[in-house]
């Protein structure tokens, strides 16, 4: 099948390699030509394990083309829609500019009987309007909501073995005839069993708002949970394992730390909240203040456990910060927990050295005023504190004793529950982490 893929970031260009994968002929389109111009050389223009490959053996098949122009989508009988949708500046909804400008463009080229296909995260409602346009514009054109879940880190595993396959489609006759061309575009997938929702615009757009709520209501309940092991001593560590072994509850997305940043969660559930307001049930969804809140609070923490651990001042102390991006195994920065603690450490007075394995570039283009090295090592030169602030795996396996020689002054702040705290100790490190007793 031919395919059309409209915005090739994070979402769209892993898309768009997979479709390719899957046995299509695709060609993805964004008017950013340093992208575009990246990925027709078959690199990446952003770390995601496993993206490069598959984007170069789809490529290598003929079947990949990349271009700006998006009369080049003429012809693809689906077309993808994987714009981003940012929080608005200065407010909490969503910014639908990338999805508008898509949708519109796709008029040039979208012909009867075509799919047209929202993959974009966006506000309850949005594919209602965008499908009233498009046949109002090109009569007998058709429109599917059909959410990504993908983690960065895991981008490729999840396109291509999804847990489920949500399809919101139009609730007329023609939607039949819509699921019957997502079936064929994920036949592979379908094949296997993978679960499948069928549904209206607005489950399907709502699905995806409230997984990410969900979760970020998860980590930040552990990290309320957190807050008290601080305030009693117990051990949230061990609290989450113990309640994770109901399987009611499950023990994924309870790591206590530093709480949640990133491209989705953050503003997904500040765009939902706005969401609901404007519908007039805002009050369903206070709750997710809370839940931000106590994700902002974590930051907050994190400063102050420094400060204790550093004498009670930050002013003039050496502090290495271990990661910057907002997870491990990604260069996204996005709301990044890690820079946002470097910054207020610094402001504070502290002169804090970031490292990470892979978004130095990118922090060092947003946070300019920060310091980076290129190693841990290099990082935590004569330091008098050690914050680990994102879980890579080079900073979970750091030998504590080799590390030891390298800093002024053993002390280890572990804001992700990642290191081995006995090992620490033994090497002779103050350990401290959120929500656990000093080791
Ligand atoms: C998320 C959703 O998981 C994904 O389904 C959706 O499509 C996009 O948003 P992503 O932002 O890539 O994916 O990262 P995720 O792995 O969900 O982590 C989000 C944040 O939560 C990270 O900052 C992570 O460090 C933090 N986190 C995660 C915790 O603090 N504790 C946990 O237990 C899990």
């Amino acid at each position: 099948m031919r395919i059309s893929v409209i915005g090739c970031g994070y979402l769209g260009a892993v898309h768009a390699a997979s479709m390719v994968e899957l046995g299509h002929e695709v060609v993805g389109v964004d008017v950013d030509q340093r992208k575009i111009a990246a990925l027709c050389e078959g690199r990446a223009p952003f770390y995601e394990p496993d993206f490069e490959s598959l984007l170069q053996h789809a490529l290598d098949s003929g079947r990949l083309r990349f271009s700006t122009d998006v009369a080049d989508a003429a012809g693809a009988k689906v077309h993808f829609v994987c714009v981003g949708t940012p929080q608005r500046h200065g407010e909490y909804a969503a910014d639908l500019r990338f999805v508008r400008a898509a949708t519109e463009s796709l008029l040039q080229v979208v012909e009867p009987g075509d799919l047209v296909v929202g993959k974009s995260t966006v506000p309850v409602g949005t594919a209602a309007e965008l499908a009233a346009m498009f046949t109002e514009k090109v009569p007998g054109s058709l429109v599917a909501w059909n959410p990504e879940f993908l983690r960065e880190g895991f981008a490729v595993r999840d396109t291509l073995h999804p847990d489920r396959l949500v399809y919101g489609l139009p609730s007329d006759g023609d939607g039949a005839v819509a699921e019957r061309l997502l079936d064929e575009v994920y036949a592979p997938i379908v094949a296997r069993g993978t679960p499948k929702v069928t549904t209206d615009y607005a489950t399907a757009e709502m699905v995806k708002t409230a997984a990410n709520s969900f979760l970020a209501t998860k980590i930040s309940f552990i990290n309320a949970m957190a807050e008290l092991c601080e305030a009693t001593g117990a051990d949230v560590k061990l609290l989450a394992d113990a309640i994770g072994y109901d399987d009611r509850i499950g023990r994924k997305f309870l790591n206590a730390g530093l709480g949640f940043g990133g491209g989705c969660l953050p503003k997904d559930i500040r765009a939902f909240m706005a969401r609901a307001g404007e519908l007039g049930a805002d009050q369903a969804l206070t709750f997710l203040r809370e839940v931000d809140n106590i994700n902002m609070r974590r930051r907050i923490r994190m400063v102050e456990l420094a400060r204790e651990v550093l004498d009670g001042s930050l002013l003039g102390k050496r502090v290495a910060v271990l990661g910057a991006a907002f997870k491990p195994d990604s260069d996204d920065i996005r709301d990044s927990p890690a820079l946002n603690v470097a910054a207020q450490l610094q402001l504070q007075g502290a002169v804090v050295r970031v490292t990470d394995p892979a978004a130095v570039e990118n922090s060092r283009r947003e946070w300019p005023h920060l310091d980076f090295a290129a190693t841990p090592e290099e990082a935590a030169e004569r330091a008098d504190a050690v914050l680990v602030l994102t879980e890579w795996r080079e900073y979970r396996e750091l030998d504590p004793v080799a590390f030891g020689t390298v800093v002024r002054a053993k002390r280890v702040l572990d804001g992700r529950n990642a290191l081995d705290r006995e090992a620490w100790t033994a090497a002779g490190w103050t350990y401290r982490a959120l929500g656990r007793r000093a080791g």
